[in-house]
């Protein structure tokens, strides 16, 4: 794999069309700008997916990019962004089983931009992210949700994922427990 490698691009609802390809280190303050936004809708909605509670720094992500280009270059991870208009609208990414044992497994993580929502793409770069991990060998991916998560859920299963477990009160969050739903999708 090659960082800022372009894949394909894809037609949303919406007519649109972005651009899906691999992260590249000019998109430290793109990527910043989109995980940041995340992050504020993150501590306005309490059932809001999984991801940080603070804001990050540019310097945190610069850290945060240099280490993804060398595991995107070594085969350890897929990273893909959706661009538009040299944006970040949405990124998903796998990072496979670091023993050998489980080098075919992937955890699997996904974010669209709050106005690029129910475009088709989540189910996009979830296509993509498939065809990509099949290139390294992957033949199993993984992903844990909230429970309350409905529209992922449902995009995930429309997927193909399935449900393999659940943690209950897998997350604890401004003093609330919240149950996760582990899914996995064989490839
Ligand atoms: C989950 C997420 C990645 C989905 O991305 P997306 O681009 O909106 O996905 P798509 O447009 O491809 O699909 C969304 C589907 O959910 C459906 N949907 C929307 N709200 C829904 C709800 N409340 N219940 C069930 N389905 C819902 C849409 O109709 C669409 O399905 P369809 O294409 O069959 O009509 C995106 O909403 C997101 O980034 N959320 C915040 C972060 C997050 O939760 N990430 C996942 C962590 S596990």
């Amino acid at each position: 794999m090659k960082a800022g490698q372009v894949y394909r691009e894809a037609t949303l609802k919406n007519g649109k069309k972005v651009l899906l390809r691999s992260l590249k280190w000019d998109d430290i303050d793109n990527i910043l700008r989109f995980i940041n936004e995340l992050v504020e809708e993150r501590n306005a909605d309490p059932d809001f997916g999984l991801i940080h509670n603070r804001q990050l720094t540019r310097e945190q992500e610069v850290e945060w990019v240099a280490k993804r280009l060398v595991d995107i270059e070594n085969g350890n991870v897929v990273d893909i962004v959706a661009e538009y208009n040299g944006m970040i609208m949405g990124h998903a990414d796998v990072t496979h089983g670091s023993l050998s044992d489980i080098e075919h497994r992937g955890l699997f993580g996904l974010s669209v931009a709050k106005e690029w929502r129910d475009l088709g793409l989540g189910a996009e770069l979830i296509n993509e992210t498939i065809k990509q991990c099949k290139k390294l060998g992957m033949t199993v991916i993984e992903l844990e949700v909230l429970k309350v998560n409905k529209r992922a859920i449902h995009l995930y299963t429309k997927m193909g994922f399935r449900e393999i477990g659940s943690v209950p009160k897998g997350v604890y969050r401004n003093g609330r427990y919240y149950d996760e739903l582990i899914m996995a999708v064989e490839l």
